[in-house]
Parts: structure tokens; C-alpha cells; sequence
């Protein structure tokens, strides 16, 4: 379980995870409001833990499973007698319903997605959204549905399929919903959700960026002291607000290391150096080890073997930079809440390895390094609002992601030099391209990649016959689901001429329509 320094944040709300896709995004909404929230799985929360946390409301998930079932999960014992404001969602509202003596059934009548909730009486979550007798739009996703109130409660809404869509008991508030309020396809859920942390629980909303970054500075000089710190930078945005924040909190106590592989883009080594160097004056190792990575990649075209050397040079040459450095004591680095949320797994067993990603993992013990991890607490979104309340460039922050094997694993098949240079320049150019057209920021990532293919051309009076190029953009909130991004057919166009045009070594463009699942975003 993820229990971080409870003491540290004024208002605090308490999410119970039943293993609902979605949950993730109820934290997400909770915390825009501005209300500091954790995920605990269901089976990890007793009431000592809840009581030492002290959270002001509890929000029950939704999750995958049916009340129905002999060993489904329910909430801990003894919390809904605890006093403290609930907020029951989809399962959640099952299991408050179940728990507090109510009945729930499966029904023949399934929602999902859009759907319409009729208000038939007024409750606190309602204040200045919905009033009664409106129809309000909300997303579904269930097969059972509540057949009997517990006592005491009342029907604040009802849909087609749910004639308990929405209900209250105001007096202990509990409030327990069938439908989704943290996705954005249920227009006014924030708004619902912002009602109960905020006007029923009496959360503040005191969980901003800048209240974050001067106490995450004094927690971070209380941890090293006087001691040395090593950063591995990427250019990427979480190890660069790290290094930027330790900085902030530790100046020179800090040295960075940056390893440059020779897999990354054009002019990706310079701007990391000039801004941490030059402009930040930070300490900086800036390790050129292209040869050493393009010599052992030679021949190598199976993905895994590709992530897996790289991941063991890159761990050397860290290591030896973090030799030279002499007596550090901490390595920081740049993990996000939610590489720390135990979700619930109801398989059982481990997830599959779909690919191996590679950071410094195994260095902490071989070198007897602790670790800080400043940004443990927070989303990607949030790391980019810290970057921000850290004046931090602002084109450096709103980055894209970019792996740490970086254009290695857009080269299906064999790298070589020549392979490196022709993605680079056809990468640069679809990049300029969906910077003038003021898409960057509506897409998550967006990069070209190499296929191992030539195909037959024509130009000019003469036959070609060079390699193929797939170009790949896709929108996501977390890089674990994405759709591809529908670009207008003219915008594809004139890239694919521009690349065509100005790169030697490609003659034919092709754009990817996959979406995650069930391909993934990179291609290897
Ligand atoms: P996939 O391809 O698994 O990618 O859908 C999901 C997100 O992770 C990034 N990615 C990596 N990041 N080291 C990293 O630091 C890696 O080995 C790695 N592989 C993929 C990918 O770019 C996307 O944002």
C-alpha cells in the first residue's frame, strides 16, 4: 500500500480500490480540486490505518466483480460506522448497499456507456449542478443494480436501467452513485465529486502545486542532509522536474548524469545539457558512450535483446559516472504515483512482461544508495504543474514522453548509423509540422519510426527503392490505454511530402491506426 506522510497535507480524502479500471482517474479529479486523496486495495484498509491517515471522506470504487457472489470483497468492517462522509461508486455503491442491509441484484437490463439520470429529489451533491426533474447525462457500466434501499436511505436519481441510479442518506452523509462520475463522459462528475470532498466532507482545496513544492523541498533536506545525491537525467519531464526540485532544495549536493547513447533525437543532448548546465548550473556528467551502444547493438534485432543490452550498458556507465562523483549516498529519481499503486489484481498471479523497460533499477543495492523519490505522490499531470510552479521552461515540461531506449526501439530490426540519421531528420520534420499545426499538447506522443522495409518508388524520371516509414501519434492519459490521434488527411499529406521530399532514404509514408490495446504505443 502507498501510504505516504499523511501529516504533510491539511485534508486528506481516502479512495478504496475494488480493482475498477477507472480509478486512477477518481484520484485525478479529487486531487484537481485541489484535495490531497491516496488509493488503498480494498483488502489493505483497516480501520487503525484509516484512523492514522485520517482522511475527511472515504470514496468506495468501482471494481470488477458482483456483490452476488459468495467471496466478492467488501469494505472493511466498521467504517461505516466511523462517522466519516462515503462516497459509494458502481461496485462501491453495491457494496454500501449490501453492507448496510439493502439488496442487490443482476439484471437483465445492462448499461453501458450513455446514459440518462432523472433527478427526483435535491441532496447536498447536487448544490448548483442539477436540480430536480432535470435529465442529466452520465456514463454506465453495470450488469447488477440495487433492488432495495438500506433504511434511512432516499432515491436521488433514476436511469432506464437503474431505478437506484443515485442515492442518499443525508444524515450519515452517504451518497452512492450507479453511474461513472470521474470520467469526462459524465459532464457534471467532477462537479459532483467537487461537492462531496468539498462542501460535504469540508476539504479546503489547500493541495496546490507551490504548497507541494516548499514542503517537498523541506522534506527532501531533512532526508539528505549534508549528503551527495545522484540523478540520471533523460531529458524526459519526471527526471528533469526532479533534478530541478532537488536542486532547488539541495544546490550542489546534487550531481546529474546524463548518458548519451546516441539513440536520441536531434538536438536532444544539447538542449538537456544547455538547460542543466548553462541555465540551471547544476553539476553534470555528460557521458558520450555512442560508440560503446551502436558497437554492442551491431546485429541485434530482437526487441528484448535490443531493451536488455541497453539496459545493461546504460546501468555500467551510471554506475562508473556515479563512482566518479565519489561518496554519494542517495539516488533520485523521477517515479510517479502511479508506478506506486498497488492496484487489485484479480488474476492472481503477476502480470505478464509485455516488454522490459529499462531505468537503473539494481544499481540502489550494488552501490548501497537510498533513494529519493520526490514525485512519488504525483500524476504526470502533476509533475508538469510542478514544473511549472518550479519556472521551469515551459517547452521542456509539456515534452512528450520518450522511452529510455530511445530510437532504438523505432528501428524494427538491425540499427545502424545511416537508420539513426534518416529517422531523425523524418522525426524532426513530423514534429515541426504538428507544432504549427498547435496540435503538440492534445497529443500524448507523436514520433516516426523506420520500418525494415524498402519499397519501390518513383522520382523524378527515376526509379527508388528505399526504406518505408510509419509515422505514429496517439492521445492518452496515462500511456496504459491509447487511441491513435485522427489527423486530417492534408495534414498527413503534407508531411509525408515534406518527409519524402527532404529525407534521403525514404520514399513511401504510411500512418498508424492502432490503438493500445491491442497494439502497444512504441513499436518494439
Ligand atoms: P508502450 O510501447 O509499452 O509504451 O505502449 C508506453 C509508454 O512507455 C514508454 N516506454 C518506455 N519508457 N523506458 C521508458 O522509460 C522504456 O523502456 C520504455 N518503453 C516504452 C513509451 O514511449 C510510452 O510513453
Amino acid at each position: 500500500m502507498t501510504q505516504i506522510d499523511p501529516l504533510l497535507h491539511h485534508d486528506r480524502i481516502l479512495i478504496i480500490d475494488f480493482g475498477s479500471q477507472v480509478t486512477q482517474l477518481i484520484a485525478r479529479r479529487v486531487r484537481e480540486s485541489g484535495v490531497y486523496c491516496e488509493i488503498w486495495p480494498f483488502n489493505q484498509v483497516t480501520l487503525d490505518k484509516i484512523n492514522a491517515f485520517a482522511p475527511k471522506g472515504l470514496i468506495l470504487s468501482g471494481g470488477p466483480r458482483s456483490v452476488t457472489e459468495a467471496d466478492s470483497p467488501r469494505a472493511p468492517e466498521g467504517i461505516f460506522e466511523m462517522g466519516l462522509p462515503i462516497f459509494g461508486i458502481c461496485y462501491g455503491q453495491q457494496v454500501m448497499v449490501e453492507q448496510l442491509g439493502g439488496k442487490v441484484e443482476g439484471s437483465e437490463h445492462k448499461e453501458f456507456g450513455r446514459a440518462f439520470v432523472t433527478v427526483q429529489n435535491d441532496c447536498s451533491l447536487l448544490d448548483g449542478i442539477w436540480s430536480v426533474k432535470a435529465q442529466e447525462e452520465v456514463w454506465m457500466s453495470h450488469g447488477d443494480r440495487v433492488a432495495q434501499l438500506p433504511k434511512n436511505f432516499q432515491v436521488i436519481g433514476v436511469s432506464d436501467g437503474a431505478p437506484y441510479a443515485f442515492i442518499a442518506d443525508e444524515t450519515r452523509h452517504f451518497y452512492a452513485v450507479q453511474f461513472h462520475p470521474e470520467v469526462v463522459h459524465t459532464p457534471h462528475g467532477s462537479a459532483l465529486l467537487k461537492n462531496f470532498t468539498h462542501k460535504v466532507c469540508g476539504c479546503s482545496g489547500d493541495w496546490t502545486m507551490s504548497a507541494f513544492k516548499e514542503e517537498t523541498i523541506a522534506k527532501i533536506r531533512e532526508q539528505v542532509g549534508d549528503q551527495k545525491v545522484i540523478c540520471g537525467l533523460s531529458g524526459g519531464v519526471d527526471s528533469s522536474v526532479t533534478a530541478v526540485l532537488l536542486h532547488e532544495a539541495i544546490g550542489d549536493q546534487l550531481t546529474c548524469i546524463y548518458v548519451d547513447t546516441g539513440l536520441m533525437r536531434a538536438g536532444e543532448s544539447e538542449q538537456v545539457v544547455s538547460l542543466f548546465k548553462n541555465h540551471y548550473h547544476i553539476p553534470l556528467i555528460h557521458e558520450q558512450a555512442e560508440d560503446l551502444f551502436l558497437g554492442e547493438l551491431e546485429g541485434v534485432s530482437d526487441p528484448e535483446i535490443k531493451r536488455k543490452t541497453i539496459g545493461r550498458l546504460f546501468i555500467e556507465i551510471f554506475d562508473k559516472c556515479a563512482k566518479d562523483v565519489g561518496d554519494a549516498a542517495f539516488l533520485a529519481q523521477g517515479t510517479l504515483y502511479p508506478d506506486v499503486i498497488e492496484s487489485v489484481s484479480f488474476t492472481g498471479g503477476p502480470s505478464v512482461t509485455i516488454k522490459s523497460h529499462h531505468n537503473v533499477g539494481g544499481l540502489p543495492e550494488r552501490m548501497n544508495l537510498k533513494l529519493v523519490e520526490p514525485l512519488r505522490e504525483l500524476f504526470k499531470d502533476e509533475v508538469r504543474d510542478l514544473g511549472q510552479a518550479l519556472d521551469m521552461p515551459e517547452d521542456f515540461i509539456r515534452r512528450h514522453p520518450f522511452p529510455g531506449p530511445g530510437l532504438a526501439i523505432r528501428i524494427p530490426g538491425e540499427i545502424t548509423r545511416d537508420k539513426i540519421e534518416i529517422l531523425r531528420k523524418a522525426d524532426t520534420i513530423y514534429l515541426e509540422e504538428i507544432q504549427k499545426a498547435g496540435l503538440y499538447d492534445v497529443i500524448w506522443q507523436a514520433f516516426a519510426v523506420l520500418l525494415p522495409v524498402k519499397t519501390v518508388g518513383v522520382m523524378g524520371d527515376n526509379r527508388t527503392y528505399d526504406y518505408a516509414c510509419a509515422l505514429r501519434a496517439v492521445t492518452s492519459t496515462d500511456g496504459m490505454t491509447a487511441d491513435y490521434y485522427h489527423f486530417d488527411h492534408e495534414f498527413l499529406s503534407r508531411v509525408s511530402n515534406r518527409i519524402i521530399n527532404e529525407v534521403r532514404g525514404i520514399n513511401r509514408m504510411v500512418y498508424d491506426i492502432t490503438s493500445k490495446p491491442p497494439g502497444t504505443i512504441e513499436w518494439e
